[in-house]
């Protein structure tokens, strides 16, 4: 990877950044599978869509394309700051959560810093901070699918700057015990920012952790991220948000954006989808009673399943993953297979339509088949 380009001199540091895993698009899988139908089991969407309170606010007269939305996103976070207890100062919305990721590393690193995640991780939390130059430490997950705690403190001593988690956990599916949650949160040193990324919040089982809750009575620096893409249905709006430990954490992060990153029709829908909570726990009711089924069909099938607090499951092939999800894309179906090292014959694969699921089972179990006795 070269930094400079026709006598240009880019970014080393962006230059050099790996490729985010975006996943595979419709058209192409349409070309490799010659089928309309896809099942698109890649990017852990909700197979339900939104609530239908959104599409009616994005076809009321409050939608305004023409003009600026608004740079603050007052209603959205007044709405976020009373379901959560805390002060609207406190929140900074983003273009999706990927972009308080962004925010947050720029808001925090500079060159040479140290950050601290775990791997198999979600790819944003390497990429931004190398983007500023930062070295990213990871820790292996356990040999049975669990956060390293004691990996985790021993690398917590060394006072990293950020330290990124998502629980529950993007690829691998649990999410942190409260206990477990406790040891994170007494290992954190002073200059040490704990960022913990719970985009898939809503789909924990009811009694699991609320990390911002815990965090919020902690007396710790901290910032929380969450999303409309994934419960809420709002993947292709781009609307996340941040939830800081004080109001100049978030001053700096909203430093660090541009200034009129929310899109109008975000703000909107972000809004009515919040208004119309019932719609979203019913549909992460249905997803859990899935996941459940979609997993015990992995397992009858003799592979490794991680248990999963999300919309997605992550397991063992039993070959390569990249083959196995080729051989599926020829099959109308997409899934992640995962490309970190150490990881080649895991696969992630959201929960979807029962349809859907059923589609991915039939073709894992054709591709999986149980080694002879
Ligand atoms: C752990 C985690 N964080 C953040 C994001 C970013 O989501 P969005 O930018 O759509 O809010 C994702 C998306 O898959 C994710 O899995």
């Amino acid at each position: 990877m070269s930094a400079s380009h026709q006598g240009l001199h880019f970014n080393p540091h962006v230059a050099a950044l790996p490729p985010y895993n975006a996943g595979t698009n419709v058209a192409i899988a349409r070309a490799a599978s010659g089928m309309q139908d896809i099942a698109r089991l890649a990017s852990n969407e909700n197979p339900e869509g939104c609530s239908p309170k959104v599409m009616q606010a994005l076809a009321s007269s409050a939608f305004e394309p023409w003009r600026y939305a608004d740079p603050a996103c007052g209603a959205l976070r007044a709405a976020l700051a009373a379901r959560l207890g805390v002060d609207a100062a406190q929140i900074v919305v983003g273009n999706g959560s990927e972009e308080m990721i962004a925010a947050v590393s720029r808001a925090m690193l500079v060159p040479g810093n140290q950050v601290l995640t775990v791997v198999p991780s979600f790819g944003l939390h390497e990429i931004e901070p190398l983007a500023l130059g930062a070295t990213v430490v990871k820790l292996p997950m356990t040999a049975r699918f669990g956060f390293d705690l004691d990996a985790l403190e021993r690398a917590m001593a060394a006072v990293p700057r950020m330290v990124f988690l998502s629980s529950p956990w993007n690829p691998v599916g649990p999410a942190l015990s409260h206990a477990d949650l406790q040891r994170v949160l007494r290992a954190v040193q002073p200059g040490s920012l704990l960022v913990l990324d719970e985009a898939y919040f809503e789909y924990a089982d009811p009694g699991s952790v609320d990390g911002l809750e815990m965090l919020k009575t902690s007396g710790l620096p901290f910032v929380v991220l969450r999303t409309f893409s994934k419960a809420y249905g709002l993947a292709g709006l781009r609307v996340g948000y941040a939830v800081c430990s004080d109001a100049e954490i978030a001053r700096v992060m909203g430093s660090a954006k541009t200034p009129f990153n929310v899109n109008a029709a975000a703000q909107l829908a972000a809004v009515a989808a919040l208004e119309d909570d019932a719609w979203m726990r019913a549909s992460v009711a249905r997803l859990r009673t899935e996941r459940a089924r979609v997993a015990q069909a992995i397992k009858v099938m003799g592979l490794r399943v991680a248990d999963s607090q999300t919309n997605f499951l992550f397991f063992e092939c039993r070959s390569d993953s990249a083959e196995q999800a080729a051989a599926l894309l020829r099959q109308g179906i997409i899934v992640k297979a995962w490309r970190e090292a150490g990881y080649e014959r895991f696969m992630r694969a959201t929960i979807g339509s029962t349809q859907d699921n059923d589609r991915l089972l039939a073709a894992l179990a054709a591709l999986n088949p149980a080694p002879r006795a």
